[in-house]
């Protein structure tokens, strides 16, 4: 799994119409943040509805190696002994995130203002991706980084042992970039302050604040700007993980283009740095309806009641890229299920992904048929209409679970049944999805070699 493992050929095919309910796993963004924090707090972090996927458990496994009581207790329900801002131990090997960037990159800022070394890989796709992005703005507070060319993993950080606060904008819109300096930021004395012109997710801001940190948010006409006191005492906290907005869209994405598909998909994170899928996709025409909004484990949430719907392509604003970015895989697939052209710009981000994933789906869908174009910051998609898609291909998912779960999505809506070459990565973010979505009616299944 996570690219160290056997691959798994896995295929999807036209069927049934999805029905029944489907119940996501928990948000990996916060169940990383919600270990994280609770690593350095003071006192026990009780937290249920943790996503176990293969990202989270090596994060788990992480903060153990820096001196943190990590327990499962039972299915989601797992217990953090901290160890207190500052008082991170020396790992006595290398720390191995796997797939995970978010992992990898919170944990780079959480230990960058200790005086220890660690040092950091991962997986072939991790190993590929660009940390100079975090360790830019680690280096400002004292750490200093030495990794391969470009940047990458194997990477060892030595953590500066007399920390300066650090007023830094972020260079390119990135949540994991803006939570590395907020958790350096937690051991330097003074204030850090961090600048984002677009907003991105902003769980790290919310959680640290429920774990006692003085954090004050401004909106500016250049941007969001975020200012922590730093050397706070983080007080332990009970942490209850709510559904995965970005899991929940391949139920929902495939109940779109599935004909006669009804489902209900409960407990949907509304939080507005991270619901820009659901905006674009009722723009297209979507028969979605929000349920019984309320809040959920500090998040707005909502029941997600999802129809087969005609779509139609759209422009999606760039400006929302950042609230949907892990959402453009199975937009795409969407995109190509839908009438006219869907324009996606402002996109390069989706280059440094598990995958360079403009060019994972512009391949995949040309091989199922689909006519796009792209450029650096572009993936336009020239959908077919409903029942409208070829297939009939194998799709390659370089080591990228959201690649994976898009085209089995698209082969449960095209004519011919769709392959793809690797679904074990699916694994990291939603180890249930097969399950899932089996129980909703899809035919998919894996290979049998
Ligand atoms: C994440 C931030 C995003 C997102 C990733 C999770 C996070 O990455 O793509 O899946 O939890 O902070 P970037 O910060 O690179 O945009």
């Amino acid at each position: 799994m996570s690219g160290h493992g056997e691959a798994i050929a896995m295929v999807a095919r036209s069927g049934a119409a999805l029905r029944g309910v489907a119940e996501v796993p928990g948000d990996k963004s916060i169940s990383h943040r919600a270990l994280i924090l609770g690593a350095l707090s003071v006192g026990e972090t009780r937290v249920s509805g943790l996503l176990e996927g293969q990202d989270v458990l090596d994060t788990a496994r992480a903060m153990r190696a820096f001196g943190a009581e990590v327990v499962r207790q039972g299915p989601g329900a797992w217990s953090v002994r901290g160890v207190g801002v500052g008082g991170f131990a020396e790992p006595a090997d290398v720390i191995d995130c796997g797939n995970s960037g978010t992992g990898v990159r919170l944990i780079m800022g959480c230990m960058a203002t200790s005086p220890i070394t660690a040092t950091f890989t991962g997986d072939a796709s991790l190993r590929k991706r660009p940390m100079g992005r975090v360790t830019a703005p680690l280096a400002l507070f004292g750490a200093e980084a030495h990794g391969r060319r470009g940047g990458r993993l194997p990477m060892t950080l030595v953590g500066a042992a007399d920390p300066v606060p650090v007023r830094y904008t972020t260079p390119v819109p990135s949540a994991q970039v803006k939570s590395a300096v907020l958790l350096a930021g937690l051991n330097a004395p003074g204030e850090t302050v961090v600048i984002e012109r677009e907003p991105t997710r902003d769980h790290t801001e919310r959680m640290l604040r429920g774990f006692g940190a003085q954090l004050e948010i401004e909106d500016l006409p250049e941007g969001r700007l975020i200012r922590l006191r730093g050397q706070p005492e983080l007080r332990a906290q009970s942490v209850a993980v709510p559904r995965d907005p970005s899991s929940a869209a391949f139920p929902v994405c495939a109940a779109l283009i599935v004909p006669k598909s009804d489902i209900l998909v409960p407990g949907v994170s509304q939080n507005p740095t991270r619901n820009g899928l659901f905006t674009t996709l009722v723009e297209m025409g979507a028969d979605i309806s929000f349920e019984t909004p309320r809040e959920e484990g500090g998040e707005p949430v909502a029941d997600l009641r999802v129809r087969f719907s005609n779509l139609r392509g759209i422009e999606v604003p760039p400006g929302r890229a950042a609230s949907m970015i892990d959402e453009y895989p199975v937009l795409a697939v969407v995109a190509a299920c839908a009438e006219g052209r869907t324009v996606m710009r402002g996109v390069r981000e989706l280059r440094v992904k598990e995958s360079d994933r403009i060019d994972a789906m512009a391949r995949g869908l040309e091989a199922c048929g689909v006519r796009v174009e792209e450029d650096e910051d572009t993936l336009i998609v020239h959908g077919l209409g409903a029942g409208g898609v070829p297939g009939g291909a194998t799709c390659a998912t370089h080591i990228d679970h959201r690649i994976a779960m898009s085209f089995l999505v698209l082969g449960l809506a095209s004519k011919l049944p769709i392959r793809v070459d690797d679904g074990s990565p699916i694994a990291t973010s939603f180890p249930a999805f097969e399950a899932l979505m089996a129980g909703l009616g899809a035919d998919i299944a894996r290979v049998q070699r």
